[in-house]
């Protein structure tokens, strides 16, 4: 892989679908701004679940609430799963063989945090599953933007309608919360806490830091 593969994760309505399009704006300013590595060719935006047209029918499976039947937890493991392995094979890895940089919203950290710890499925069953959805293919860095559901909650009910979800009881957003802080101990050399309580522009510039950062860091481990 010659790319490079950065995903945002977090909680519904932390603000990260908006600070995935800002960060890729700042990437591609006329002033490249991480001047010790080269630019890319290009930078792609992407996300999951739905980025494929497999993706698109199994987001809308996932998403949309149903009150006839109560959808199983292991059955919507593997459609998040399903979805992951149609985004790899035919997005994710031909881009960044190709040499884009990636910017991705959600990824494997989601079904960890949220079938894992927000649904309380098997913890190792979830990272076998994830490897074969993968093939292996992980991000060299991870933006999790941190919030307090009790924080997101009124962001969306703005937003209008939640979706499935977005339609959980508290207590499970505080769950899922807590596996992306869990992540971030056991993960922390590719993925990052950002504060996302401020402003847009306060939590644009501290993700910039820190893409600025892992990319110096990224510099000397390849000297
Ligand atoms: P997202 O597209 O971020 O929601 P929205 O567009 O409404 O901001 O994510 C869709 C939902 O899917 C979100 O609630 C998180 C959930 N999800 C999982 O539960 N497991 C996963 O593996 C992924 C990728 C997402």
């Amino acid at each position: 892989m010659t790319g490079q593969f950065i995903v945002f994760e977090g909680i519904d309505g932390c603000g990260k679908t908006t600070q995935l399009r800002r960060l890729q704006r700042w990437l591609t300013q006329p002033n490249w701004p991480l001047g010790m590595l080269q630019p890319p060719c290009h930078i792609v935006a992407t996300k999951e679940p739905g980025a494929t047209q497999l993706g698109q029918a199994l987001r809308q499976l996932l998403l949309t609430p149903n009150e006839t039947e109560v959808m199983d937890p292991t059955a919507e493991l593997l459609l998040y799963a399903a979805d992951r392995a149609q985004h790899v094979a035919c997005q994710l890895k031909p881009e960044l063989e190709a040499g884009a940089w990636v910017l991705c919203d959600r990824y494997e950290d989601s079904t960890w945090a949220y079938q894992g710890l927000g649904r309380g499925l098997d913890l190792s069953l979830i990272e076998q599953l994830n490897c074969i959805a993968t093939g292996g293919l992980q991000a060299d860095l991870t933006l999790w933007m941190d919030l307090d559901p009790e924080l997101t909650q009124q962001r969306l009910r703005d937003r209008g309608a939640a979706d499935r979800m977005e339609q959980a009881e508290d207590a499970f957003h505080q769950r899922v919360r807590q596996g992306f802080s869990q992540l971030a101990e056991r993960y922390g050399d590719r993925l990052v806490r950002i504060d996302a309580d401020g402003d847009e522009d306060t939590v644009a510039r501290r993700i910039q830091q820190a893409v600025s950062h892992w990319a110096s860091q990224t510099l000397k481990s390849e000297a």
